[in-house]
């Protein structure tokens, strides 16, 4: 159906660079015909910027090198022009010390190159964990017309016949290896079978989890997040991502125009019905704001009282993977289960309703997609606790963690830093048992650097060669999507700031109660006080460059962990750039 046409031609922001008579038009046309170009290419059309986060560091991007290719397809069968521009590729592989540390940059990155560039729309590649968030922000920040292409999840992995799923067989295999229940040579094998195709970890992770927040959002096509990378309906999504944004340009249809309240409550409503990863809570508030929305801890809190996991994706169910909830139905058929506690108005990309989305999705395997009568667990995923150890919040994952450590209290045990954690968690005579509370602080925001996936400590030997699979572990940091267990994550304010965090000592007790949504440390208010009195801040963590600018602006994780500067509102808007 032809777009219902808002722009001319004359009004695309494009035109300021390429229409003028003037020397630095001709400019930009003398080098546009430098790369074999003619005014057939541009002229009258939109100009759809792409930013594609591959690299040769990027295994789950992989397939964007030809993947691209579809797109400008779609980009061209439309009539707009497309222009790749690479962007920062942020693997959660091998970026170190973390890609948290980057995702800020990488919003910068794409908002700044689509200010900086003559484009008038853009498609965003990303998927592994923090390149979808970020390029959201980024996009949200510019808000010109934007569509998310999800790069999707890999295939199942594969050992000797048994189904492996991303990070969450690792841990579990690398305690078996520890309890000596699988030998070196299967472990090598576990390391070869785990990741057999491109695409994101294909557990309902950080990447799965913030591509279907994207979707549920309204900022991508309907059903394009549940695609398996490797299959042909992903080739396919993507030009039609190509031929959409054309039109979205016409229409002015621009992420601020989708992204209201509705819509992030929708997501964070999905977020709960997936058994999403802890890192959503962070990217949804830091998007959220960017929004102008006012999206916090407590609409978390909200959903997770009423919305039930119905999706079985491991690590929260304990089976299935991505390529099952693909053939189970997917997103749409998710969204249509639980429609009655979805805002249905809520615009999307497609210039319809997310209503008029999902309308006759279906669901193909009642296992996979539970309905709403028999979810895999009553609540929402998330848990947002508070207490004299974290007046600000933490976040824990009930779904994914032993029921019994849901009421519990034990003695703390706190590492001040991950080598010391490392080098005494395999010892013979760690005083640790079963009923311990392991913590490590200093792992935030600032104190990490970038607020590591950390927080899934590694059960002490002893412990794991004695049987124990799970125990309560408290951090400042996050953890992977992939992760599981009684981990409480993301305290705030965080310890190398000065938070409580940084006033607990080994032995004091610690009390949570998932139920009645509590943290705190029976420590008495005098002597908190004079721990207080006593506490010295640390050695700053840089002196200079990228990361010295990172800890002077990074909010907390309960802010979403943005830079100041970068929040809306901050100052006043960004004007385009001056063509002189
Ligand atoms: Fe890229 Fe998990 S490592 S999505």
């Amino acid at each position: 159906m032809a777009a219902a046409k808002k722009k001319k031609p004359e009004d695309l922001r494009s035109a300021r660079w390429f229409a003028p008579d003037d020397l630095r038009a001709f400019g930009h046309r003398s080098r546009a015909m430098q790369m074999g170009l003619a005014p057939e290419d541009w002229v009258g059309k939109p100009v759809i910027a792409i930013l594609n986060t591959w690299s040769e560091a990027q295994p789950c991007h992989m397939h964007f090198k030809s993947r691209v290719d579809d797109v400008k397809r779609g980009i061209l069968q439309a009539g707009g022009f497309p222009m790749e521009l690479p962007a920062l590729s942020l693997s959660e592989s091998f970026l170190k010390p973390t890609t948290m540390l980057y995702r800020n940059l990488l919003a910068m990155d794409a908002e700044e190159l689509l200010r900086g560039h003559p484009v008038d729309g853009v498609v965003l590649m990303g998927g592994c964990d923090k390149t979808t968030p970020a390029l959201l922000l980024g996009a949200i920040s510019m808000d010109i017309p934007a569509i998310y292409l999800p790069a999707g999840p890999m295939l199942r992995g594969n050992w000797k016949g048994k189904v492996l799923g991303s990070g969450s067989d690792a841990w579990k295999y690398w305690d078996e290896r520890r309890a000596g229940k699988i030998s070196d040579d299967d472990w090598v094998d576990v390391e070869a079978g785990i990741a057999r195709s491109y695409g994101t970890c294909m557990t309902m992770g950080t990447a799965a989890t913030m591509m279907a927040m994207a979707e549920t959002l309204g900022m991508s096509l309907p059903g394009a997040s549940s695609i398996p990378a490797a299959d042909a309906n992903h080739i396919r999504m993507a030009s039609e991502c190509g031929r959409r944004i054309v039109d979205m340009v016409w229409e002015d249809l621009t992420p601020k125009k989708i992204l209201s309240r509705e819509a992030f409550l929708n997501a964070i409503t999905v977020a709960m019905a997936v058994g999403c990863s802890t890192n959503a809570i962070i990217h949804l508030i830091a998007m959220a704001r960017r929004a102008g929305q006012d999206i916090g801890l407590d609409d978390f809190e909200r959903a997770s009282r009423k919305v039930p996991v119905i999706a079985n994706i491991r690590p929260s169910g304990d089976k299935y993977l991505m390529e099952d909830f693909f053939y189970a139905g997917g997103l749409p058929g998710l969204l249509n289960e639980i429609k009655g506690h979805l805002h249905l108005g809520a615009m999307t990309v497609t210039g319809k309703t997310l209503g008029e989305n999902i309308d006759g999705a279906e669901i193909y395997n009642t296992d996979v997609i539970r309905p709403v009568a028999n979810p895999i667990y009553k609540e929402g995923a998330l848990a947002v606790l508070k207490g004299n150890l974290a007046p600000d919040g933490c976040v824990i994952k009930p779904s994914a963690c032993a029921p019994k450590f849901l009421k519990h209290t034990g003695p703390a045990l706190v590492f001040d830093d991950y080598p010391s954690m490392k080098a005494a968690i395999d010892r013979d005579d760690l005083d640790v048992t079963e009923d311990t509370v392991l913590i490590l602080r200093n792992a935030g925001p600032q104190g990490g650097p970038g607020m590591p996936e950390w927080g899934m400590l590694p059960i002490p030997k002893k412990l794991v060669q004695q049987g124990v699979r799970d125990m309560v572990r408290l951090s400042d940091a996050r953890m992977s999507g992939t992760s599981y267990g009684a981990c409480i994550l993301h305290v705030s304010p965080e310890g190398y700031i000065g938070g409580p965090l940084a006033l607990v000592k080994t032995g004091d007790m610690i009390s949570l109660d998932v139920d009645r949504r509590t943290i705190n440390m029976n420590v008495s208010d005098e002597e908190l006080a004079r721990r207080r009195a006593a506490w010295k801040k640390p050695e700053p963590r840089y002196e200079r460059g990228y990361g010295w600018m990172f800890t002077r602006h990074i909010k907390q994780a309960n802010e979403g962990c943005d830079f100041d500067f970068l929040e809306t509102g901050f100052g006043a808007p960004v004007a385009e750039p001056s063509i002189y």
